[in-house]
């Protein structure tokens, strides 16, 4: 994809540890003056690297059993993401947490998709811990990351309802429905130079109508 002339193309390294759906959208809805340099996993099993490699993008595997503990990892991983110079770095289902020397390197540029509406059900198990506890509503979020797990600046949400009978597949289905349409949402504004964190804590999406934030859903119904 070109960028206008004169600017030059943002480079989006993409982290996956499995199947790799939200990578496989944002690949697909792309960016407007941005490319996708490279897709790594910590699993050479990941399913999503057939897409990537498909995709004709760049593919690498820094596997977490190679090292002793997580600093060695962590700095593996920061220097083949590195390689790529990116200027956004986007955790598309990466299994592994991040630590604090890592999540700073990447301070303002590090995305994740969490399958909640946190700050509710942050960590393991989201769609089961909803269904546990009678939500009305459940979601999926994208944020900036920061050293606190589930907990940095939210870029965009999208809910959807719990229906009765939902087992935990069903809402993890609708679920990620909306996750990959919100991700590759939230990387176009970050690429557009739209997302400002603000206060450290909220993040201002530059001339977006506040509808935009969030799915609405269907209206109040008796039957
Ligand atoms: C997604 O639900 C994501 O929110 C969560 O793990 C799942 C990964 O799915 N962190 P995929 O690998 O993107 O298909």
């Amino acid at each position: 994809m070109m960028a206008p002339s004169g600017v030059s193309m943002k480079s989006i390294v993409i982290l996956i540890s499995g199947r790799g759906s939200n990578m496989e959208a944002i690949v697909r809805a792309g960016a407007p003056g941005a490319r996708v340099a490279a897709v790594i996993s910590n699993r050479a099993d990941a399913a999503g690297l057939a897409f990537a490699a498909k995709a004709g993008v760049s593919t690498d595997v820094v596997a977490h059993t190679d090292y002793a503990g997580r600093a060695c990892f962590d700095a593996a991983l920061q220097a083949a993401i590195d390689a790529h110079d990116p200027d956004l770095v986007v955790l598309a289902g990466f299994m592994r947490v991040l630590g604090a020397d890592f999540v700073r390197h990447y301070e303002g540029r590090l995305l994740n998709i969490h399958p909640s509406l946190l700050p509710a059900f942050p960590g393991l198990h989201t769609h089961r811990r909803a269904l546990a506890a009678g939500v009305r509503v459940h979601g999926a979020t994208v944020h900036f990351v920061t050293p606190e797990l589930d907990g940095g600046p939210v870029v965009i949400q999208a809910a959807v309802p719990v229906l009765p009978g939902d087992s935990e597949d069903s809402l993890a289905a609708r679920v990620l429905a909306e996750e990959h349409r919100i991700y590759p949402q939230a990387v176009r504004w970050f690429v557009e130079e739209r997302l400002t964190i603000v206060g450290g804590a909220c993040v201002e999406v530059a001339g977006v109508r506040p509808a935009c934030f969030a799915l609405h859903l269907p209206p109040l119904d008796t039957e």
